[in-house]
């Protein structure tokens, strides 16, 4: 999802925060579980980074799943006033830059790296160089799952979501790392020498709360037709998750 003017923009900064908790909880339902990564979560102690983080949302559903295993959980985001206030002492949040070099002291350290929905912020900086420095986060043995979308049109959607998924193509045509980021990103996996490469394919029922400058017209009633098509007839957004074994 690209990443509509938060801090200046026609969307505040609660707005957006809201706008991505109702877009976590579009995915929880979509996904039906936050790891798709053949790790056992429910067993011994991991150590697991969400790059992107937000709010945290995806580490505390972790967490509450995994339940009574305490695994060590990291929040990364460029956004830090977000971060979750007070939480138990096995949840950090840093801020980091995808396009910044990690800690160093990090490298090799986490069971599962996961990032979702963030890989545009790459900019011109090429998705493989920020996936790289991701995996040399990894462990031996360690996992990454990434999830981002797909704009391939979805069928039965109607004219108004179709018209958001092509903002939201140029968008991501414009930015930088493309609109076929998320079907490039299994064979970025696998060519970066990482195993057991898989990816899978999810229909996230979705109605954000953004707005982008594409064209004013379309920009101004853009929203109502969305929301009126949603309440009518519903709409997807396909995504692609992928993940794969250092
Ligand atoms: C669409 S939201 C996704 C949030 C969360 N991953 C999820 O799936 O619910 C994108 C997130 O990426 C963060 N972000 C933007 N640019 C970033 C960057 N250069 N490095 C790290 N995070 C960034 C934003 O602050 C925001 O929290």
């Amino acid at each position: 999802m690209a990443k509509v003017p938060v801090h200046n923009g026609s969307l505040g900064g609660e707005q957006y925060v809201s706008g991505l908790e109702g877009l976590h909880q579009a995915f929880s339902v979509a996904l039906g579980q936050p790891v798709y990564a053949p790790i056992d979560v429910s067993s011994k102690q991991l150590k697991i980074l969400d790059s992107g983080c937000n709010t945290g949302k995806w580490l505390l559903d972790l967490a509450s799943i995994s339940a009574p295993v305490n695994h060590q959980y990291v929040g990364t985001d460029v956004w830090t006033e977000v971060f979750p206030g007070s939480l138990p002492s096995n949840f950090c949040f840093y801020e980091q830059d995808i396009t910044k070099l990690w800690p160093e002291s990090w490298k090799g350290s986490f069971d599962l790296v996961h990032q979702r929905t963030v890989l545009v912020n790459a900019r011109k900086l090429p998705i493989r160089d920020v996936i790289i420095r991701m995996t040399d986060l990894l462990r031996p043995g360690g996992w990454i799952q990434l999830m981002e979308g797909d704009f391939a049109p979805v069928q039965q959607n109607g004219p108004a979501m179709q018209e958001f998924l092509e903002l939201g193509k140029w968008f991501f045509d414009e930015a930088g790392p493309g609109s076929d980021m998320g079907p490039r990103l299994a064979g970025e996996l696998s060519s970066i020498g990482l195993q057991d490469v898989q990816e899978t394919t999810v229909l996230v029922s979705n109605g954000p709360d953004m707005s982008h400058p594409f064209s004013m017209d379309q920009l101004n009633t853009l929203e109502q037709r969305l929301r009126q098509e949603l309440a009518d007839i519903g709409g997807s957004i396909r995504y692609r998750v992928v993940w794969g074994r250092k």
